[in-house]
């Protein structure tokens, strides 16, 4: 019988697409429930690096939870939270970087993507509609945006996001009724052909 592989064995090295230069090897960007997180960390598992998660980062840096900040200081203040840890993320990481789905909003954060992108960066935009997002994120309104009617405020959010988020990203990966691990295969793909000029 033939052993089959560990679930966490190191990928084949071939499973790594071409690498930008310097900084994240991708970047995920895309409203709450677009999966970022379980994308980003499927992604890690194929590639073998960590995935970091800005809205992580800024909880650690804050010794609280994201809607504590936003009850206690306002959204404007996370918001420049938000854009210190992208900053620094983008500077010194050198894995997967899931951002969190409002990061996009701040000015220095799309200069700082916009910098990447030139550096041969990829920002990826997990798209994906009202009625897949919702029985994913719950829209229970406990999330700090979606106060009254989450079902609408989420539609509402990503009707106004959605500009942004084609304008930072390099290409844009629908997720409605693909697994997580579909979508990371999917990133991976579209990265080599894009890579050999497809
Ligand atoms: N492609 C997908 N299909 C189905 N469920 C998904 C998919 N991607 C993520 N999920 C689930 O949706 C929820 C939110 O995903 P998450 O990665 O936290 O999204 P985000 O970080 O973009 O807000 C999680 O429970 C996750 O398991
Ligand atoms: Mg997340």
């Amino acid at each position: 019988m033939t052993p089959r592989p560990a679930p966490h064995a190191a990928p084949d090295p071939g499973a790594l697409p071409p690498l930008p230069a310097h900084g994240p090897l991708v970047v995920l960007c895309g409203p709450m429930g677009s999966g970022k997180t379980t994308v980003g960390r499927a992604l890690g598992r194929r590639w073998s690096v960590d995935l970091r998660d800005t809205d992580a980062d800024v909880e650690r840096r804050a010794g609280t939870d994201i809607p504590e900040i936003f009850r206690a200081h306002g959204e404007a203040e996370f918001r420049r939270l938000e854009h210190e840890a992208v900053a620094a993320a983008l500077a010194e990481h050198r894995g997967v970087l899931a951002l969190g789905g409002g990061a996009v909003l701040h000015p220095g954060t799309r200069e700082a993507l916009a910098a990447y992108v030139a550096g041969g960066g990829v920002v990826v935009f997990l798209d994906v509609s009202l009625e897949h997002a919702a029985p994913r994120v719950g829209l229970d309104a406990s999330r700090p945006l979606l106060q009254g009617d989450p079902r609408q405020r989420w539609a509402d959010i990503m009707a106004e996001r959605r500009p942004t988020y084609e304008a930072v990203a390099t290409l844009r990966v629908p997720t409605d009724g693909r697994t997580a691990g579909e979508v990371a295969r999917e990133i991976e793909r579209r990265l080599r052909a894009a890579a050999r000029g497809a």
